[in-house]
């Protein structure tokens, strides 16, 4: 990706000290991540990438419940990552600043899994398939995809909550498109075996868990 635009993790820079209070108050965060890091299963010999890391809090508890993996983050925003760093000591996780790109992760480390939280939401609509097509292509051939994300907002109270919280901080812009159902557009199209595992309504709306793979082409 060679834009270098990008939300920060609350919508603002100045509001990521605040974001993973707001993260655990506001949208049930214990529920969705320890659904979301039971799904991922980290085993022994696992490659993890966690795109749009942000703070960490999500390679924290990988880390923690599989010391034997390796992992790396990867984050834009140099503020998130710095908070990142203060929470994971570990030698099996990396943090990269920059983009998703096919070149951003080290030559030869080939993912057996990749994660997203809360990321794709505060992405440009033509950048939410690159992104997907980006993590197929790094992933090997067996890999999994695993996203906890804000996608279709079904009931007119969940559209209302994420009306009045998240587009009020990320933008309506790029999130709209979430409410109105393109990852699981994107995540259920020819060449992916996708499954919606898991939704959790919280004050914020509507979090979907996917776990995705691919056909081989
Ligand atoms: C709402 S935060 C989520 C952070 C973390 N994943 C979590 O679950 O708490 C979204 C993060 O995605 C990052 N981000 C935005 N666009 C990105 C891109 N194209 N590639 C990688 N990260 C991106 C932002 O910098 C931000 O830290």
């Amino acid at each position: 990706m060679d834009n270098n635009n990008y939300t920060p993790p609350l919508g603002y820079k100045a509001l990521t000290p605040f974001y993973d209070l707001v993260i655990r108050y506001l949208t049930r965060e214990s529920a969705w991540r320890s659904a979301l890091v039971k799904q991922i299963n980290p085993l022994p010999g696992d490659r993890i990438l966690d795109v749009g890391c942000g703070t960490g809090s999500l390679l924290a508890v990988l880390a923690e419940q599989c010391p034997e993996a390796d992992f790396i983050g990867l984050d834009p925003d140099i503020g998130a990552l710095e908070r990142a760093s203060k929470k994971l000591n570990s030698p099996n996780v990396r943090l990269i600043p920059g983009f998703l790109s096919k070149e951003a992760v080290p030559k030869g480390w080939q993912p057996t899994k990749i994660t997203s939280s809360l990321m794709f939401h505060q992405v440009a609509l033509e950048k939410k398939s690159e992104i997907a097509k980006i993590m197929r292509s790094l992933l090997i051939p067996d890999g999994e995809l695993h996203i906890a994300d804000y996608a279709m907002q079904k009931s007119p109270l969940m559209r209302a909550a994420f009306r009045m919280t998240v587009q009020q901080l990320d933008g309506v812009e790029d999130t709209k498109h979430n409410a109105e159902g393109i990852l699981e557009k994107i995540l259920v199209a020819p060449g992916y075996l996708t499954e919606k595992t898991l939704s959790f309504p919280t004050a914020t709306g509507s979090i979907s868990l996917f776990k995705a793979k691919f056909v081989a082409s």
